[in-house]
């Protein structure tokens, strides 16, 4: 087999060292148009975990690697004057130029033919290989020569960087924070060998721009960091190697290989540096692909699609993580503020690889400094008005669609009172409907008729007189989405005809091409709307319950009239945002003006449409300032649902980094939402500050008691279990467990026997 490989960076080089290793009948010929010193940057990381596989895919080019290997623990983080030092982490790093060289020679003594100062023909010259690699970096012209084929996005980034490096030797992961009066500068500096260390400087381009380093030369912004970062580099120098200010792009490919061209590395996807992922993937890209031609011998489709099939999801997710880290540090701004070990901790949750539980074990005292509290943060209480919850975590609103001609029966007794009984701080009801038009199903729970109200009062009164927690009512109007059938009949699909109810919303705008066109409201029709809000208001209030909550989200009624892509109206209720949340604001008025002074009141909203030109994050942040202006106290942060085109990019706590954003531009108290579903993440999530309160629905359906759970998991007493269910507090030991907990009560319970009965 003839392999062309185009470009000699890490990607490229391993893939021929392993291809000659395991293939040595493989013709394989290397295009790099550098010198073999010619290697840009400095250093680069790696983790254990990598380690291992290259360890298992060329012991030789290993042990030369590890030699070389700088190693240490900590992550310090420089901040307004303080030094706060995380330990128990584990990295090891190497010079850029040092790995490349022991790759080249490698290379070499294996017999690939590496044509080192010579660029590649183009892919349509080389129609005579077997294969190509494009191991040809992020601005891969073999990417480009098929970009109708790879589809590629190329995703350039809001921050400027400059790879440099100095004569510092650190002991650590170093995080230096600047403020400037333009705006924040860090530094991520780490050792890679034992005269030199990496010292990346990056900055929002906002900041750049301000600084005016656009307009200097790369010797001037060398300069100029080493000036900002004086202490940092105690008195020693920065360097440049090719440097110069840069957008990190993200590049992604719907397809990693067409025909006989395959990409790896930088080629195929980049994950940002602050997560220092990019050369271990293109080496593991390099490993998985060879490993396919073992598997596969000659046949390149078959091995090369096995290749992609592998290294997908698991790229994928360390792009999700690289994602975070990057938009992490684009929006530090937001987080200098914060106390220093609370700062520290959100720094190093970033990515949301690293969490609480396993910052406890890399470093409890780093944990207890943060949260010196002896309670895992999300059982510490939180107060809303007069409401003082007992612990973080909400049962969010979930429709049952079991409810007869609106009211409330004994199903929804039974689910919400199984919750009101499971720990949690505050349970929601569902989205209680404000009139029968105003339902989203016909089996959609409602609160316009005396004994509507009546059934709420028999739920609200279970819960307060069992168990700990709040319960508070979400109140909504399906607006355009109504008058569709129940949610395991065909979600948003119509009601057969003849059933069907006639809808109201800001423009006669379908939300799909199957459902109705609804009309669009006049004034008197937000009249009677407001009305129908404030009577169901009432009638929570005369339920008992200890919170209201308005949905603005997901498309009904109020979040449509929020969002451009379904209020068109040219009244003074369309337009802008403000005239779009003018109704919104109008109805929360109405509501927050009889409910009383000492109970608190929430908006659920949608954070993005998740569409082009649709609501977004900045409108979610300017709406939160007005909601807290009318008397929100909480934003309940959900995202999309409002039109069918949306694009939602899915993810563990994939919506929290919205809520984090209101929590800390809009200052108001935040619930994140969506896929949290561990005690883990919402102790994550409290304790670097993301988000007040952490609503969490699906793992509600598989235990409602998860909040009494997680509790007894970490070994904390909640003090929440009703008289009724003690008995059962202490889990029955499991499987393995059950087998380990029977021997250990054969040996505890032996009975001892007395002398006395020897005798
Ligand atoms: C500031 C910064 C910091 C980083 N820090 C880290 C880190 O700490 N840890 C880490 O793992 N990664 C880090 N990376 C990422 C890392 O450098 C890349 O992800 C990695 O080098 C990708 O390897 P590759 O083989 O795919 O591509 P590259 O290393 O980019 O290699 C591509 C090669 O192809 C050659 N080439 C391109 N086109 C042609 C052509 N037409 N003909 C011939 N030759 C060609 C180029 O000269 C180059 O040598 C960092 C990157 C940056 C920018
Ligand atoms: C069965 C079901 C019904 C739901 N009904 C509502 C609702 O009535 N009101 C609402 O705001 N969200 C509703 N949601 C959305 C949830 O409150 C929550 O935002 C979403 O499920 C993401 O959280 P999770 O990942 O923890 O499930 C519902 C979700 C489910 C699964």
């Amino acid at each position: 087999m003839r392999i062309v490989v185009v470009g000699g960076g890490p990607g490229g080089l391993y893939f021929s060292i392993l291809m000659r290793k395991i293939r040595p009948d493989c013709e394989v010929t290397v295009y790099e148009r550098g010198a073999p010193t010619d290697a840009f940057g400095f250093g680069v990381v790696f983790s254990d975990e990598t380690l291992t596989v290259f360890e298992h895919a060329d012991p030789e080019t290993y042990s030369q690697i590890a030699e070389r290997f700088t190693r240490w623990t900590d992550i310090d983080i420089h901040h307004r004057g303080s030094m706060t030092k995380s330990g128990g982490h584990g990295f090891s790093a190497l010079g850029r130029r040092e790995l490349l060289r022991i790759l080249q020679e490698r290379a070499l003594s294996l017999g690939a033919d590496v044509r080192f100062g010579c660029e590649a023909p183009a892919v349509s010259e080389l129609g005579w290989a077997d294969l190509v690699v494009g191991a040809d970096g992020a601005s891969s012209a073999v990417r480009t020569a098929l970009s109708r084929d790879f589809v590629p996005t190329l995703d350039r980034r809001q921050c400027r960087y400059m790879w440099l490096g100095t004569d510092v030797v650190y002991d650590a992961f170093k995080f230096f924070i600047a403020e400037t009066e333009h705006g924040v500068v860090q530094a991520h500096a780490y050792p890679y060998d034992e005269r030199m260390s990496t010292f990346i400087v990056e900055m929002h381009e906002r900041t750049w721009k301000r600084l005016g380093l656009g307009d200097r030369s790369v010797q001037d912004g060398v300069a100029w960091s080493s000036e900002l970062f004086a202490d940092a580099l105690e008195g020693r120098q920065l360097f440049a190697n090719k440097s110069r200010w840069i957008n990190f792009v993200t590049v992604r490919n719907r397809r990693w290989c067409v025909d006989n061209v395959v990409l790896v590395g930088d080629a195929a996807h980049t994950a940002h540096f602050s997560i220092g992922s990019g050369t271990k993937l293109a080496m593991e890209d390099a490993v998985s692909l060879a490993w396919a031609f073992r598997s596969f011998s000659d046949d390149v489709g078959a091995a090369t699609a096995a290749y992609e099939a592998e290294r997908r999801p698991i790229v994928e997710s360390t792009q999700r993580a690289a994602q975070a880290s990057l938009e992490w540090f684009e929006g530090i701004t937001r987080y200098v503020d914060q106390e220093r070990f609370q700062f520290a901790f959100n720094l190093l949750t970033r990515s949301r690889r690293v969490t609480y539980e396993n910052l406890q074990l890399r470093d409890a005292s780093f944990v207890s400094a943060v949260h010196p509290d002896p309670r895992p943060p999300m059982f510490t209480p939180f107060r809303l008005r007069g409401l003082e919850l007992s612990n973080r975590v909400v049962v969010s609103p979930m429709d049952m669609y079991s409810a007869v001609d609106g009211l409330a029966g004994d199903f929804h007794l039974v689910h919400l009172g199984a919750r009101a009984l499971g720990g949690a701080g505050l349970v929601m009801t569902e989205m209680i409907c404000v009139s029968d038009v105003g339902r989203i199903t016909p089996g959609c729970a409602g609160m316009y008729r005396e004994d509507h109200v009546a059934a709420w009062k028999r739920i609200v009164d279970f819960a307060h007189s069992h168990g700990g927690s709040a319960i508070g009512a979400q109140i909504g109007h399906s607006g355009r989405k109504g008058s569709t059938r129940l949610m395991w009949e065909g979600m948003d699909e119509p009601l057969p005809d003849g059933q069907n109810w006639s809808l109201l919303a800001p423009s006669a705008l379908a939300y799909s091409a199957r459902n109705q066109v609804p009309r669009a409201m006049t004034r008197d029709d937000m009249d009677a709307v407001l009305d129908q809000f404030v009577w169901s208001a009432r009638g929570a209030l005369e339920a008992g319950f200890d919170l209201l909550e308005l949905h603005m989200a997901h498309g009904y009624l109020l979040s449509s009239f929020l969002s451009p892509v379904s209020n068109l109206r040219d009244d003074e209720y369309g337009g802008s945002l403000a005239g779009r949340a003018k109704f919104p604001l109008e109805v929360l008025d109405a509501c927050r003006a009889l409910w009383p002074a000492d109970k608190p009141v929430s908006v659920r909203i949608s954070a993005t449409d998740w569409v082009a030109g649709g609501f977004g994050v900045d409108d979610a942040v300017a709406l939160a300032r007005m909601l807290a202006d009318h008397g929100c106290d909480i934003v309940d942060v959900s995202s999309g649902q409002v039109s069918p085109l949306e694009k939602p990019v899915f993810g563990r706590s994939y919506q929290t980094p919205f809520a984090d954003r209101i929590r800390s531009e809009a200052g108001s108290p935040t619930i994140a939402v969506g896929a949290i579903s561990s005690y883990d993440d919402v102790n994550t999530i409290i304790c670097a500050g993301r988000a007040d309160l952490c609503a969490l629905a699906r793992p509600h359906l598989y235990d409602p008691a998860w909040t009494l759970h997680a509790a007894a998991e970490q070994g904390f007493d909640l003090n929440a279990w009703v008289p009724q269910y003690q008995a059962g507090s202490r889990k029955p030991p499991a499987g393995r467990d059950r087998v380990r907990a029977e021997l250990e009560r054969t040996f505890d319970e032996i009975p001892l026997i007395s002398s006395d009965a020897r005798a």
